[in-house]
């Protein structure tokens, strides 16, 4: 390739870049995503110019209509991406050229470097929103399971072992309380990259009269009160890319509540829970076992997890070890936070595919849940309400439970006989304490699984997801 095919930047070069070296340092084969916010940076930046008197009102008018034309060419599948002009801005920018003659002024006072920060700060303001728009879909369809089955307990687990009886429900909203937190995190994602970088150049700006608040305010970069929000250093804003970083944690941390959710879902459809069915829309089956229906779409938002850690891990190390301020390492910085943006978007609405199809087997969480053992702290309740020490009483129902082991009967069918050797305390009245449904409505503070609690949990959620 001879300069001449290197407009934008051939000037001071004899020859053109190697064939490999093309290969090499292309990025339009995947930034090539963010035309539609090159076209708004720079129609928002060609009215900046005119209105500043760097170009007339008729080039920033031929200047936006050819983009508008770039864009609707994009948009039909019908423009022509070319990896010798390096990335999505060059070819914007040539494609431009060669319509119209006044493109040539458009990057005035305008460097690569602030154009592909803007580029992305408006990228991401745009996929936290599709994001948060996504978690709160799964949460929809989390929410209908345990509206549906309101009235199922089933055994809480700690270290997986039996712990105590909570409603499906109580459970389910933990999810929807994590998936909360990750909305609240994409949004917050958002509010950082809400600072307008255009108008840093390359480096130090430019000597050029421009207005920096027209161009923020054009492209939506305001706060609140509409106030226009602007960068306030030339040479981080060029460099800073810890939003970036912010974006792919709080993807990488969903992700971790991705497979926490995966984790259960997978134990509970096993046999030997069976407290649920996947649906067969997201299972598959086995090429040679038959009778296997397995649970890969949870399996695989497990998995996701670990590559969205991973490309937390890559940007955190591509920056780490950079001088300031723009180094081409930062090319890089793309295909993971758009992997990242993709995978978690997916992960989502598998998710909410999941939970839409999901059969709770009630017969099974009954059966779990039957097991009075669950009920032994509140045993210790009832001793302690009678006015025993809680440790006395703790240690009066390991007793208990030893003996009904040793007898091998379930723990409410010991006789009084027996459990008033262990504790004189024991009255009558213990085997109330294994009334499932008075156990639950005992737990009656802010958080607690009872049913007084869960009605407030289920309007609640019902008014913040809409
Ligand atoms: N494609 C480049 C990137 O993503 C755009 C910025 C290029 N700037 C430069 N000085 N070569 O980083």
């Amino acid at each position: 390739m001879g300069k001449q095919a290197q407009a934008t930047w051939g000037g001071r070069f004899s020859a053109g870049p190697a064939g490999l070296m093309l290969r090499f340092s292309e990025s339009v084969s995947f930034d090539r995503r963010l035309a539609p916010f090159d076209l708004a940076g720079s129609k928002a930046h060609a009215a900046m110019l005119a209105k500043v008197g760097l170009i007339t009102r008729k080039e920033r008018d031929t200047i936006q209509r050819g983009l508008d034309a770039i864009g609707r060419e994009i948009a039909a599948g019908k423009f022509k991406w070319q990896t010798r002009l390096e990335d999505v801005h060059m070819n914007i920018e040539q494609a431009l050229t060669r319509r119209v003659p006044a493109a040539a002024k458009l990057h005035t006072a305008r460097s690569r470097n602030d154009q592909v920060a803007t580029d992305m700060r408006l990228w991401f303001k745009a996929s936290c929103a599709e994001l948060i728009g996504k978690i709160a879909a799964a949460q929809r369809a989390i929410l209908k399971v345990a509206a549906k089955h309101r009235d199922v307990l089933i055994p809480g687990y700690t270290h997986l072992q039996r712990a105590q009886p909570v409603f499906l429900a109580h459970h389910l909203f933990a999810y929807l309380e994590m998936l909360q937190r990750d909305a609240g995190r994409f949004a917050a994602v958002a509010d950082h990259a809400n600072w307008c970088p255009l108008g840093s150049g390359a480096i130090a700006g430019t000597t050029l009269p421009i207005d920096r608040e027209l161009t923020a305010r054009a492209l939506g970069f305001v706060d609140a009160a509409g106030r226009p929000r602007v960068t306030q250093n030339s040479m981080d804003a060029v460099s800073d890319r810890d939003v970036f970083i912010e974006f792919a944690s709080a993807c990488a941390l969903t992700g971790v509540h991705f497979s926490r959710m995966a984790e259960d879902l997978i134990l509970w459809s096993s046999r030997e829970f069976n407290f649920l069915g996947l649906p067969d829309a997201f299972c598959t089956g086995s090429s040679l076992m038959p009778q296997k229906k397995n649970p890969d779409s949870a399996e695989l938002l497990r998995g996701k997890s670990a590559r969205l850690q991973g490309n937390l891990h890559t940007l955190l190390v591509l920056v780490k070890g950079l001088p300031l301020t723009y180094n081409r390492d930062l090319q890089e910085d793309k295909p993971p936070v758009f992997d990242s943006h993709d995978q978690t978007a997916l992960c989502l609405e598998v998710l909410a595919g999941m939970f839409a199809g999901l059969k709770v087997n009630r017969a099974s969480c009954a059966a779990a849940v039957a097991d009075p053992a669950l009920l032994a702290t509140d045993l210790a309740d009832y001793l302690v309400r009678k006015g025993v020490a809680f440790r006395t009483a703790h240690h009066a129902v390991g007793a208990v439970v030893k003996m009904a082991e040793s007898k091998g009967v379930a723990l409410d069918r010991l006789s009084l006989a027996d459990v008033r050797t262990v504790h004189p305390t024991f009255g009558r009245d213990w085997t109330g304490a294994f009334d499932l449904r008075k156990a639950m409505a005992r737990r009656t503070g802010t958080g607690m699984p009872g049913p007084a609690q869960l009605a407030r949990q289920f309007t609640r959620w019902q008014k913040l997801l809409g």
